[in-house]
C-alpha cells in the first residue's frame, strides 16, 4: 500500500513527495516534475503599463502578475531603440496618483526615463511583490463555470513556462489580460514565389529584432550600409533617423524609406501658435465630434458642425504643409489629418528627420507593393534599389499574441468581422467570461486610457456596479465601432481619441463618480482632460474608510 505525504516547499517550486511502502519499508523522496497548481483570485498577464496599473488598482486581491520577461515596462523595455522617446507630453502620460518628478518639463522623456518612472511607481506602491518574472503564459484553459464574478471557484487555468522551461499551472477566478497590442509578434509581409527574403543576398530584420541591439551594435549594423526601411510610421521614422546618424561623413550611405501610405506627421504640439490640445482634447473641441449614444438632435448638430470639424483638420494640414517639406518629397497624405488623429496614428517627428532628408541621407520611395530581388528591393513601378540591409518597420500583431493562448471558442471572439476588437468600456469582451483586457483600446495617452479602465474594473470586481446584459454591451460596442468607422478609414486600430472624454464620462458615471471633473466652467470647456482629473474621488475614499 502506498501512502503519500506532501511537503510543500515554498511554492511555486516543484513539490516534494515522500512515499512510504508499508511492506518493504522503502522510503523515497521524489521531486515531482509536476508542479502544484497555484490558486489566486486574480491573475494579471503582462507587466507593462497596463499590467502595473491593474496590479495597483486590484492590489487588495493580492493578484499574481505573470510577466514573460525579466523586467517590467513592456514595450519601453523590449521595443525601444536608442533614440526612442515618449511622444505624448509627460503630464498626459502619468499615473493619476504618481506625478512625474518634473511634470511641467516640456521635453519628452527618453525610454530609460520612462522605465525609471515605472520602476519608481512599482516600488512606491509595492507592486513587485505581486510579479512573477520570467513567467510566460503559454495556454489558458476554461476550468469550471461560475455564475458569480468572484465566487470561490477557480475559473481559468493558466499554463506558465518558467525560466527553466518547466510548466507551472495557475488557477484564477478572474484574468486581466495586459499582454500588449505592440511588441513580441512582428508583422512580416507575405511575398510571392521567389520574391521573398530567400532570394535576397543581404540581411532582413524586423524593427523588433533591431530594438534588441544596444547603441553600439545598432550603429555598427547601420554604418556604411545601404539600408531600406519599410514603413512610414513612428518606428520607421525613428529608424531612418538612426540610420542617417550612423551614416554621417563621406563614407555614409543613404537610407531609403518605402512608403506605402503617407500619414500626417507632426513636428511639435503647437499649430499656428496654438497648443495642440485645443483642437481635439477639450470638451469643447470633442463637442464637434460624433460620439456613441448621442440623441437625434446631437446627430443633427454634428452634421451641421461637420464644416467646423473639416476646417480644424484643414487648418492643421495647412500648418504641416507650410512647416514641413511634404510636397517636395511627395509625402502629402491623401486623407485628412483628422483620420490619422482618430486612429491614433499621429507620429511626432524627430527634429533632424527632414534636415537629414535635405542632406540626402534619407530618401523616400512611394510604392503600394514591393518585393526582394537578389541585390535589394523591387517595386511595382518597375524600379529597383540596391540594399545591404532591409529593416521591416511594419508593425505588430497583438491579436495573434492573444489567439496563441486563448482557448476555442473564445479566441474566435477576439474581433468583429469589421476587425474591431469588441470591448465594452474598452475592457470586457461580452463573449468571454471572467476576463478583462487592458491596453487594447487606444487614445492620446495609452497610460491614462489603461489606468482609468483599471479603476473601473476594480470597482466592477468589488461589486460597486454590475455589467449590463450581454446584448446591451454588444450594442454599445457596435455603436462605438460605427462612430470609429464614420470618422476614419483606419478604424481597425480601435482608437477613441475623438470621443475620449465622453468615454471617460460614461466610465465615471458607471463608477458613481461625477463626470464633469473640472473646477470651473471655463476649464471644463477649454482645458484638456488627463489622468490627474481622475484621481480617487472622495466618496470612494469614504467607502474605503467605512
Ligand atoms: C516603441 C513604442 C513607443 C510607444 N510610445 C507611446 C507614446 O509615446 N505614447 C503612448 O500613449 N503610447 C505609446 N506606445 C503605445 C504603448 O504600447 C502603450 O503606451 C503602453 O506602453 C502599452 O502598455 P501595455 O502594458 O498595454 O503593453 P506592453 O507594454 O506591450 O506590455 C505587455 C507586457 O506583457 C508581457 N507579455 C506578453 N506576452 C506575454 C505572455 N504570453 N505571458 C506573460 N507576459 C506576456 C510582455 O512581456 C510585456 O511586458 C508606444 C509603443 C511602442 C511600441
Ligand atoms: N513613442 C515613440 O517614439 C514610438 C516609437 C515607435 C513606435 N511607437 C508606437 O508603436 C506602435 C507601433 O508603431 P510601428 O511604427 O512599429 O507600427 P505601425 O504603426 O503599425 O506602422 C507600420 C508601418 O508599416 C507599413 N507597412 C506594413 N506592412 C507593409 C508592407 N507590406 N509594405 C509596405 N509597408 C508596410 C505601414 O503602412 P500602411 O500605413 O500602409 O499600413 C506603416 O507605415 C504605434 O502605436 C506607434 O505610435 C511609438
Amino acid at each position: 500500500m502506498w501512502n503519500f505525504k506532501y511537503k510543500y516547499h515554498h511554492l511555486p517550486q516543484p513539490f516534494k513527495c515522500t512515499i512510504y511502502h508499508s511492506h518493504s519499508r522503502y522510503i523515497h523522496t521524489y521531486t515531482l516534475l509536476l508542479m502544484a497548481v497555484i490558486f489566486s483570485k486574480i491573475g494579471i498577464l503582462g507587466g507593462g503599463i497596463s499590467g502595473l496599473a491593474a496590479a495597483k488598482q486590484l492590489a487588495e486581491y493580492n493578484p499574481v502578475v505573470l510577466e514573460a520577461t525579466g523586467s517590467i515596462g513592456g514595450v519601453w523595455k523590449h521595443c525601444s531603440f536608442r533614440t526612442t522617446k515618449l511622444q505624448t507630453p509627460r503630464c498626459d502620460y502619468e499615473f493619476s496618483d504618481y506625478p512625474w518628478p518634473l511634470r511641467d518639463n516640456s521635453s519628452f522623456p527618453s525610454y530609460t526615463e520612462i522605465l525609471e518612472y515605472l520602476n519608481s511607481y512599482a516600488t512606491h506602491f509595492d507592486l513587485f511583490k505581486f510579479i512573477k518574472f520570467n513567467s510566460r503564459v503559454i495556454e489558458i484553459k476554461l476550468a469550471k463555470s461560475s455564475s458569480n464574478l468572484l465566487s470561490q471557484k477557480p475559473f481559468w487555468e493558466v499554463a506558465v513556462q518558467t525560466i527553466d522551461a518547466s510548466i507551472q499551472w495557475y488557477s484564477f477566478e478572474f484574468i486581466v489580460v495586459c499582454m500588449g497590442k505592440y511588441g513580441d509578434i512582428p508583422i512580416i509581409p507575405k511575398f510571392g514565389k521567389k520574391k521573398g527574403p530567400e532570394v535576397f543576398k543581404g540581411k532582413m530584420m524586423h524593427s523588433q529584432e533591431y530594438s534588441k541591439l544596444n547603441s553600439e551594435e545598432s550603429c555598427q549594423l547601420l554604418k556604411g550600409k545601404k539600408v531600406v526601411v519599410v514603413g512610414y510610421k513612428k518606428s520607421a521614422i525613428d529608424l531612418a533617423v538612426e540610420c542617417a546618424q550612423a551614416n554621417q561623413g563621406e563614407e555614409g550611405k543613404p537610407c531609403t524609406m518605402v512608403v506605402r501610405t503617407s500619414h500626417w506627421i507632426v513636428p511639435h504640439y503647437s499649430i499656428w501658435g496654438l497648443p495642440f490640445y485645443l483642437f481635439y482634447s477639450t470638451r469643447f473641441s470633442q463637442f464637434l465630434h460624433q460620439r456613441p449614444n448621442q440623441g437625434a438632435l446631437r446627430t443633427m448638430l454634428c452634421s451641421l458642425l461637420s464644416p467646423a470639424r473639416k476646417a480644424t483638420s484643414k487648418m492643421i494640414e495647412s500648418y504641416l504643409l507650410w512647416k514641413l517639406p511634404l510636397v517636395k518629397y511627395g509625402l502629402k497624405p491623401d486623407h485628412p489629418f483628422e483620420e490619422d488623429y482618430a486612429s491614433c496614428q499621429m507620429a511626432i517627428l524627430p527634429e533632424s528627420f527632414f534636415p537629414e532628408a535635405d542632406k540626402g541621407r534619407i530618401n523616400f520611395k512611394r510604392a503600394s507593393s514591393w518585393w526582394f530581388w537578389e541585390d535589394g528591393v523591387a517595386f511595382d513601378d518597375g524600379t529597383k534599389i540596391e540594399a545591404d540591409l532591409v529593416i521591416l518597420a511594419t508593425g505588430f500583431d497583438g491579436k495573434k499574441k492573444l489567439r496563441a493562448v486563448l482557448p476555442q471558442p473564445f479566441s474566435a471572439f477576439l474581433e468583429f468581422p469589421s476587425g474591431i476588437m469588441p470591448l465594452y468600456r474598452g475592457t470586457i469582451n461580452p463573449y468571454i467570461p471572467n476576463m478583462a483586457f487592458m491596453g487594447y483600446v487606444e487614445s492620446v495617452s495609452n497610460l491614462h486610457t489603461s489606468e482609468i479602465r483599471c479603476k473601473w474594473l476594480a470597482r466592477l470586481i468589488g461589486g460597486k456596479f454590475k455589467l449590463p446584459s450581454m446584448e446591451k454591451m454588444v450594442e454599445q460596442i457596435k455603436t462605438e465601432a460605427e462612430i470609429m468607422k464614420k470618422t476614419t478609414r483606419f478604424y481597425k486600430r480601435t482608437c477613441i481619441s475623438t470621443f475620449s472624454i465622453n468615454h471617460s464620462d460614461e466610465i465615471c458615471e458607471e463608477m458613481g463618480w461625477t463626470s464633469w471633473r473640472k473646477k470651473t466652467w471655463l476649464a471644463e470647456a477649454f482645458s484638456p482632460y488627463n489622468s490627474q482629473d481622475y484621481q480617487q474621488q472622495d466618496d470612494d475614499d469614504d467607502d474605503e474608510t467605512n
